[in-house]
């Protein structure tokens, strides 16, 4: 864990919606969050990881969590949430951090595996930042929204196309509506980390193949290693904050070096076998299936 930079009430008064805040990179980042002062509306599928989330986040700093059911695809429901969070007062940031993601070759892949991992990322993010953004118009609030790319937005990546096409496109919309709203002092940007190791992301992006170096292997990172995620939950913090308000439209590469030493794909994963996809499949499915069993018991 890296010590904070920055001070304790940094964020103090601010209101800011995770998605994805149930695990993950989500998680930790709303823990950041709370610890510097905001309250955390915790958005995600699954209610027991959202609930457990909001209970760390409580004993970081009492309430500081508020955890809400939702499906980032659907656009109803992100409106019905929305209402919910501004409730008790106006939000003041967003960070768009609910992704679906696994390696497949592309041409194996059906329609509903192409929709299920870009609805969750570029519907998800344009839904939840037009909800916010047309709220903080109507009011004439600031606000600053945050959204959790890939260092593929710009080399694109062999074996994970849905989620490259998808995150590229919210690099697009971090670009374009940074001008657009600018005028109404909406700030967007974007952290694109390099490898962080966490569960569900590793059962299904670890090719599990020791000769060959795909994105989530830390022999392509010149600094080393793999990145932790209060390195990124920082950065996010510093640019939800009112310190460089100036900053807009951005995509910041979080990656120890990778993309500059190379491109940091899964390119090298066209050596697997059949045999290894189907292994590796078949992971992944377990993890979406335990995953999912757990949402249906919830
Ligand atoms: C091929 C697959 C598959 C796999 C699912 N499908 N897994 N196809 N290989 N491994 C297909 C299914 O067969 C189905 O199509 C369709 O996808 C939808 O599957 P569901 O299981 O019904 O979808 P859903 O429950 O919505 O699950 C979505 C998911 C799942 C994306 C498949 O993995 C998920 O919920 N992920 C959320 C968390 C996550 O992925 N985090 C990692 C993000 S990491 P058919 O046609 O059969 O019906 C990241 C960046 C990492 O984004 C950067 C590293 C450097």
């Amino acid at each position: 864990m890296s010590t904070s930079p920055f001070r304790a009430d940094l964020l103090a008064g601010s209101r800011i919606v995770v998605t994805g805040g149930g695990s993950g990179l989500g998680r930790a980042i709303a823990g950041v969050l709370a610890a510097h002062g905001a309250t955390v509306h915790l958005w995600g599928r699954r209610p027991d990881p959202l609930a457990d989330a909001a209970m760390e986040l409580d004993r970081i700093r009492p309430g500081s969590g508020v955890p809400r059911s939702v499906d980032v695809r659907d656009a109803a429901a992100v409106e019905q949430a929305m209402d919910a969070a501004w409730a008790d007062g106006p939000l003041t940031g967003v960070v768009n951090g609910a992704a679906g993601n696994f390696l497949a070759p592309t041409a194996t892949l059906s329609p509903r595996a192409y929709e299920a991992v870009t609805s969750t990322v570029m519907d998800g993010s344009y839904f939840v930042t037009h909800a916010a953004g047309t709220r903080w118009i109507a009011a004439g609030l600031a606000g600053s929204v945050v959204s959790l790319l890939t260092t593929w937005v710009w080399t694109g990546s062999a074996f994970v196309v849905p989620s490259a096409m998808a995150k590229a496109a919210v690099h697009a919309m971090t670009m374009s509506l940074a001008a657009e709203w600018a005028p109404h002092r909406i700030r967007l940007n974007a952290v694109a980390p390099g490898p962080i190791r966490t569960d569900y992301a590793w059962d299904v992006l670890d090719a599990g193949r020791d000769d060959l170096v795909g994105a989530t292997d830390p022999r392509g990172v010149p600094a080393g290693r793999l990145g932790t995620p209060d390195e990124v939950a920082h950065l996010v913090t510093f640019l939800l904050s009112d310190a460089c308000e100036y900053l807009t439209g951005e995509t910041i590469a979080m990656d120890g070096g990778q993309r500059l030493a190379g491109p940091g794909t899964f390119a090298a994963l066209g050596a697997l076998s059949a045999e290894d996809w189907a292994g590796l499949q078949a992971r992944a499915r377990a993890a979406s299936e335990a995953s999912k069993a757990q949402r249906r018991a919830e």
